[in-house]
């Protein structure tokens, strides 16, 4: 873990009320009440657990709550359950039968709405076609798709039949997907001739191609037809979706699973290039996903809720997809981008559906700050009656325009703070009872013991900076990652001694208020999106020209952080604005346009210490622009250092 300052510099003293109103008809109505529930689940967790368990359907009721053998837990050992039964079947026998499940808008303004019942018809017609092309419990499918129905159709009919998904967002590159194919040994891809973004056709086929090419486990590929561009199929390894689903029986039950079965594997960015497959189980994720989509939404039958993440990262997974259906709700999708064809896209839609609760990042809120007023007041917004934010620390400006542009002050804004790896919202407010400070996460969720520690793991004093743990197993958390124990062990239970390590820096301030501060280690946020300093920088040096690279993050005004890479070259190759475009584009086609640095710098050698460890803090200070460096009382060679700020752009 690399040694970071965290001191926290955000002062904020604006505390925001809940609603009167909105308390009142609100699932956890007070702040006593919460500080009630919290304490109960402090005293005994798996009892709080296991009452919200119940509310699920079990094919066969678990022996045992919780088995901890740090850091590997079970959670509802010996229950049985499926989490497409679930989300689907269990409503079947419900008014809500004929009750949209999913609301879907493509980009180009086409629509389909997809009940309860239309949504079991679908997964139990693809669960069937998974089996008919050989697709057995455990196996791995890997779905790179644009945000159509058909996403969340194959994830669900994965679930219903055992099949583990391994979802990879369609914004990334043939390299990147065929990494996570490898690594996962996914036999089957499920994909589309491609997507509609921006107005353009994003390819998602033709990437495929030249992964599954180079991928020996693939032995299948689905492909749905949405935008109609010329596509290549390999016969005996492709097909179209619709031919599969044509002939394909609409009974397939969903089978009961044991509640550690895998549903999913994410792969996520670590402080190492090599990504993580993050593996969430079956029960206590449902568990975690379905009450957090209940007490954090404060999500009743009648809302129609709108998380506008795509389902390619964690939040589209827990948050679009598993827990709002768990709940029975009505889940909006939509394809395309927030500024297509203009930048009121997101409020016209919220217009025209009634949307009532209303889930975004920091990062899209800051971007549409920048357009103006103009964009929000063209719409009747007043179906919103509440707001949420999620993927990195919201700035209260952005926050204060979320506030009084889109909620009309009568919104609260739930800031929800979790990671992949947990699986679920970890530390919110409850909008009903929890009053809020902008750029506040607030408190823990029940059953969330959390905490500000020192590198020794030792609790801070309030308002002093820390790093922020997590100290008792959840039921969402992660178990492992695929395929690699130690590094599960090492990277999330051994940094800090017996707790959770986040990874993220946070004060706690004298309200028992936790505030987030960003990264500690190697990764960066760049737009809601988490990306490796050190996956960036091997992407640099995979080309022919570099010799050696370091990334570093630096402040972005709506992306959060941008991406600046600093690069020396093999001898022989000219430091030209040619060759940084190259570069640039270089690193957009190994791992995907998120990634691309905003930034080249040549320089002829990078700051090291005398061990040889780049140091990244004096690279940051570069970038950052400071005048003053920190300490460089390790540096090796400080000519290196002053060349480079004689180098500052
Ligand atoms: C950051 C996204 C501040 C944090 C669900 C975390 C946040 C990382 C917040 C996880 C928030 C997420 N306030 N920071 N409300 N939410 N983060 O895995 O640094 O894509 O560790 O999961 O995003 O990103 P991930």
């Amino acid at each position: 873990m690399p040694e970071v300052d965290i001191t926290s510099i955000l002062k904020e003293s604006r505390v925001f009320n809940p609603p009167k109103k909105f308390s009142e008809s609100s699932h956890i109505k007070s702040f006593d009440e919460y500080e009630q529930i919290y304490k109960e689940a402090e005293i005994d967790p798996e009892a709080f657990w296991a009452k919200i368990a119940g509310e699920l359907h079990w094919f066969k009721k678990w022996d045992k709550v919780l088995e901890w053998n740090p850091p590997f837990a079970k959670w509802f050992v010996g229950g049985e359950l499926n989490i497409s039964y679930n989300c689907i079947d269990r409503h079947l026998t419900t008014w809500r039968k004929n009750k949209a499940a999913i609301i879907w808008e493509g980009e180009p303004g086409d629509s389909r709405t997809l009940t309860y019942q239309d949504l079991h018809r679908e997964v139990s017609k693809f669960a069937n076609v998974l089996k008919s092309i050989g697709v057995n419990k455990g196996d791995r499918v890997a779905i790179y798709m644009p945000m159509i129905p058909e996403l969340p159709i194959a994830m669900l009919g994965c679930a219903r039949i055992g099949a583990i998904h391994s979802v990879v967002f369609g914004g990334f590159s043939a390299e990147a997907l065929k990494d996570r194919v490898y690594d996962a040994q996914a036999k089957v891809i499920i994909t589309a001739d491609g997507g509609f973004r921006k107005g353009e056709v994003v390819p998602l086929k033709e990437k495929v191609d030249e992964a599954a090419d180079k991928s020996p486990s693939v032995e299948k590929v689905i492909a749905v037809k949405r935008t109609g561009n010329q596509v290549q199929m390999k016969d005996g390894r492709d097909y179209w979706w619709h031919d599969l689903m044509k002939d394909a029986s609409d009974k397939c039950e969903a089978i009961p699973l044991d509640s550690e079965h895998p549903l999913f594997i994410l792969y996520t960015s670590g402080t190492t290039g090599k990504p993580k497959g993050v593996v969430h189980t079956t029960g206590g994720y449902l568990t975690g996903v379905y009450i957090t989509t209940k007490w954090v939404f404060d999500l009743k039958d009648e809302d129609t809720y709108w998380c506008t993440a795509d389902i390619g990262w964690v939040t589209g997974h827990s948050y679009i997809l598993y827990g709002p259906l768990a709940n029975g709700a009505t889940s909006l999708m939509y394809e395309g981008g927030p500024m297509y064809p203009q930048p009121d896209r997101f409020w016209e839609i919220v217009d025209r559906y009634k949307v009532n609760i209303f889930y975004t990042a920091p990062t899209a809120i800051r971007a549409l700050t920048k357009h103006g007023e103009q964009w929000p007041l063209k719409h009747d917004l007043s179906s919103l009656r509440l707001l949420g934010t999620v993927g990195e620390p919201i700035n209260p400006e952005a926050w204060i325009w979320y506030h009084k542009l889109i909620g009309k002050e009568r919104c609260p804004i739930v800031d929800t703070w979790w990671q992949t790896e947990t699986g679920m919202i970890l530390i919110t407010p409850l909008p009903g009872a929890i009053p809020t400070k902008p750029g506040s996460a607030t408190r823990p969720f029940p059953g969330i013991i959390a905490d500000v520690v020192s590198r020794e793991g030792k609790s801070e004093a309030p308002n002093k900076g820390g790093y922020l743990v997590i100290k008792k197993p959840w039921p969402a958390m992660l178990r492992t990652i695929y395929g690699d124990d130690e590094r599960y062990k090492k990277q999330y239970w051994e940094e800090i001694k017996g707790v959770y390590f986040t990874g993220d820096g946070a004060r706690r301030d004298e309200d028992g208020y936790f505030w987030i501060m960003g990264r500690v280690d190697d990764v960066m946020n760049v737009a809601g999106h988490r990306l490796s300093t050190m996956e960036i920088e091997s992407a640099l040096v995979s080309h022919f020209t570099v010799a050696e690279a370091a990334v570093v993050g630096r402040p972005d005004e709506i992306k959060g952080q941008a991406v600046v890479a600093f690069v020396t070259l093999e001898l022989g190759n000219n430091p030209t604005d040619e060759l940084k475009k190259e570069l640039k584009e270089h690193v957009s086609k190994e791992i995907g346009p998120i990634a691309k640095p905003d930034d080249i710098r040549f320089t002829e050698a990078l700051p090291k210490t005398r061990s040889g460890k780049i140091m990244r803090r004096l690279l940051r200070d570069i970038a950052y622009g400071r005048e003053k460096m920190g300490d460089t009382t390790t540096l090796e060679d400080y000519s290196v250092l002053a060349k480079l700020m004689e180098d500052k752009e």
